[in-house]
């Protein structure tokens, strides 16, 4: 970490919880955080939480966002919200391309642009999230990967935009899975997406874009990870749902 670029902890709650136990997480965060002043922290619950999520986190620096963003504001996409939606109860953030949403749902690069400038219009601030699988991995395509799914979900964003982008980059093999990209790797691929932002954007636009972790962070980990240069925070899975494995995380870079 470094840069002066504002550590960012992001907790992706996934489709896990319950109402009641949602509220209770978000209350413990809350009350934990102080003022924010030094760290951004960020919850993404189920979207039919977000409204009561994001009640509880109000007048807090904590922000709360959605897992997933359409590409249109409205219309006949059954199952689907927009970055109007996302805003009217409360949220100021989404994930986008989430490997779960890439691999699972079948979610093609040819959306990722879209949804990121969507949201952007929409004051949604967009965590856009790229990673390569193990068999990408194997093939030594990381890079390769890396840099189409950048040129997919950056296609349409401006230098004046970049600052409120943020990159989350998780290998998907390393996922919910419980093991860790090595420090290496992690700040290899940091480092070809640092490169690749200066490269298509203004040197001065890409400096203040932070890029996340994500792919098994746990109390055990996290300050090695925030120790690499490139690293600007994390996304957390597993270990955001519980007060235990979260707040260490947050406090890591203390
Ligand atoms: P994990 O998930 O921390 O459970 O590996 C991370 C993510 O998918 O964002």
């Amino acid at each position: 970490m470094s840069n002066g670029r504002k550590p960012y902890i992001a907790g992706n709650w996934k489709m896990n919880l319950d109402r009641a136990r949602a509220l209770d997480l978000i209350k413990t965060i809350k009350g934990r955080l102080g003022d924010g002043s030094n760290r951004e922290v960020a919850v993404f619950p189920p979207s039919v939480y977000l409204a009561d999520v994001a009640a509880v986190a109000q007048g807090s620096p904590l922000g709360v966002g959605g897992q997933n963003i359409y590409f249109e504001q409205e219309g006949s996409f059954t199952g689907e919200i927009s970055p109007r939606m996302l805003r009217e109860v409360g949220a100021d953030r989404t994930l986008i391309g989430h490997s779960e949403r890439r691999h699972i749902f079948g979610e093609p690069d040819e959306w990722m642009g879209r949804k990121v400038r969507l949201a952007l219009d929409g004051d949604i601030l967009p965590v856009y999230c790229i990673g390569e699988t193990l068999d990408e991995r194997k093939a030594n395509r990381t890079d390769r990967v890396i840099k189409r799914q950048l040129e997919a979900g950056m296609a349409d964003v401006r230098d004046s935009d970049l600052r409120r982008v943020t990159i989350a980059y998780e290998p998907v093999w390393a996922i919910g899975t419980g093991e860790v990209a090595s420090l290496k790797q992690v700040a290899d691929a940091h480092a070809t997406i640092r490169k690749w932002l200066a490269s298509h954007f203004d040197k001065e636009a890409a400096e203040p874009v932070r890029l996340l972790y994500g792919g098994s962070v746990s109390p055990d980990n996290a300050r090695a990870l925030f120790g690499l240069e490139d690293v600007d925070g994390v996304l957390v899975g597993g270990a955001s749902l519980k007060p235990d494995t979260f707040i260490p995380i947050i406090e890591a870079d203390i």
